[in-house]
């Protein structure tokens, strides 16, 4: 589908560090209506995936030609400790939001995660088998596996380690690390044990406009080029910031997080962009070129 000025696309979780992105490079190009249950900006009305009901009466009266669900409980660890919430936001959210795409016969865009592998193998391509392992994987895959079933005019993006959002949005490890820096810690303790692969939100909401216009429907792998740990991930966060002088960055294992991140991770969800590279739709750019310039927001 060509996306248009006069394109009316639906934007719903819109309200998250991805949504963020998502909005600012669709809403110049195509007409948009986002919306989420944390309505923190003007260009936001609420809607909550969990009510089939009133999503539909939201959608439906805006009429898209487009629908993209980016609604999500993102929290391991509120998803372990609350599985309702995140089986109905999930999966269920994720299911209303796909029938109702279905109903309309309009092109749906789904977002999943790496994080649905078990980390049995070092790196996944689109086709490898996920095995996930915490209440939000199960969640999320459900999603993923509703939408591929029950729609064919489907998008599946599975994302990576998330950068994007800044000092206010990013709710992940970016922002995490800047806020202990912010606090004046001198060192950082970071994990080497769990690898993955970074995905910028800016190149990562590009690469959904672009990949929806060549109409290949599907399931894709979209994260950063390369791959680390979140030990070299802080590293470099810290030298791009100027403070590696000032900042101490030390390796620990996963066990010294054991008490505070408890939901269970593979040791390596690294994906590659296999269909997007042979297709030749791979908009993502290397991770170290991405936090060069998502590390501005921070400055
Ligand atoms: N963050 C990552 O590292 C990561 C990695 C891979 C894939 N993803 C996927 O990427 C998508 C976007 O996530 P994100 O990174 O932008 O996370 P995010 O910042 O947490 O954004 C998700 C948004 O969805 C909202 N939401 C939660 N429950 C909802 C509901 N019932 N109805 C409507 N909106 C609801 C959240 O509101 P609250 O803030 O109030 O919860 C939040 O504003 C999700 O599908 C996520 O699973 C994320």
């Amino acid at each position: 589908m060509k996306l248009e000025k006069n394109t009316r696309v639906y934007i719903a979780g819109c309200g998250g560090m991805l949504g963020e992105a998502v909005y600012e490079y669709f809403s110049p190009r195509t007409t948009v209506k986002a919306t989420d249950i944390d309505v923190n900006t003007d260009w936001l009305s609420y809607a909550d995936v969990r009510d089939y009901w009133a999503m539909d009466e939201d959608i439906c009266e805006f009429k898209p030609d487009l629908i993209i669900n980016l609604a999500a409980l993102t929290d391991l660890e509120y998803c372990e400790q609350n599985p309702d919430d995140s089986w109905a936001t999930n999966a269920l959210g994720a299911e209303n939001v796909a029938l109702i795409a279905g109903k309309l016969d309009v092109p749906h865009v789904y977002i999943c995660t790496a994080g649905i592998v078990d980390g049995a193998q070092d790196v996944y391509n689109d086709f490898d088998k996920p095995n996930p392992l915490s209440i939000y994987a199960k969640s999320k895959y459900h999603g993923e596996k509703f939408v591929q079933r029950h729609l064919k005019k489907h998008f599946i993006f599975r994302a990576g380690w998330m950068m994007g959002g800044g000092p206010e949005k990013d709710k992940k490890f970016i922002n995490k690390l800047f806020k202990q820096l912010q606090a004046g810690q001198k060192e950082l303790f970071v994990v080497d044990d769990k690898l993955g692969t970074p995905t910028y939100t800016v190149s990562f909401a590009e690469g959904i406009f672009k990949v929806v216009e060549t109409d290949l429907y599907g399931l894709y792998n979209q994260v950063c080029g390369g791959d680390c740990s979140r030990y070299d991930v802080a590293v470099e966060f810290v030298r791009m910031l100027g403070m590696e002088n000032e900042v101490k960055v030390t390796k620990v294992s996963s066990d010294h997080f054991k008490a505070e991140y408890f939901a269970p991770r593979p040791p390596s969800e690294k994906l590659v962009n296999f269909k997007l590279n042979a297709r030749k739709i791979n908009f993502m750019p290397d991770w170290k070129d991405a936090l060069e310039l998502y590390v501005e927001r921070f400055k």
